[in-house]
């Protein structure tokens, strides 16, 4: 094949991936439930912003002020989400090899996670949200309920 035919292949496969990518973003668009409410999202968006835009209490207690502000260096953001989600960042490889992270398998930055599908997000407590009480669950449960396994 020559380097011209190649060059046109190539071209076309990538326009045609990301006409998909829109075709798909137009077509899918996850829910996230959260603290007892639903709402819709797109494709990629990030989840500590669409949590926050739709008065989702992301932080606990004084990590409301003091946090990053979604660079992911604080680990203020954290929350348990389940279903469709982007894979880990660096930044969170990084957090889960720090010795505060062990308990964090289940857990994800939010401001380093993209929405790929519907999800429920759970926030737990602590400053890191790090600890095994729950603060509020997908259904909006906000005292403080069993710790979950
Ligand atoms: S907001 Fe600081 S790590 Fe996510």
């Amino acid at each position: 094949m020559s380097r011209f035919r190649k060059d046109i292949y190539a071209a076309i496969f990538s326009n045609c991936s990301k006409l998909l990518f829109v075709v798909l973003k137009e077509i899918i668009v996850p829910k996230v439930t959260a603290q007892g409410k639903t709402f819709e999202c797109e494709v990629g968006d990030n989840l500590c912003q669409v949590l926050l835009a739709n008065n989702v209490e992301l932080y606990n207690g004084n990590a409301k002020i003091a946090n990053c502000r979604g660079i992911g260096a604080c680990g203020a953001c954290t929350v348990r989400v389940d279903g469709k989600v982007s894979n880990r960042s660096w930044i969170e490889t990084i957090w889960r090899l720090l010795p505060l992270s062990s308990p964090m398998a289940d857990r994800r930055l939010a401001c380093q996670t993209q929405v790929l599908g519907d999800v429920e997000v759970i926030k737990f407590e602590g400053f890191l949200g790090r600890g095994t009480g729950i603060v509020w669950t997908s259904e909006g449960k906000t005292e403080r309920i069993a710790q979950m396994d």
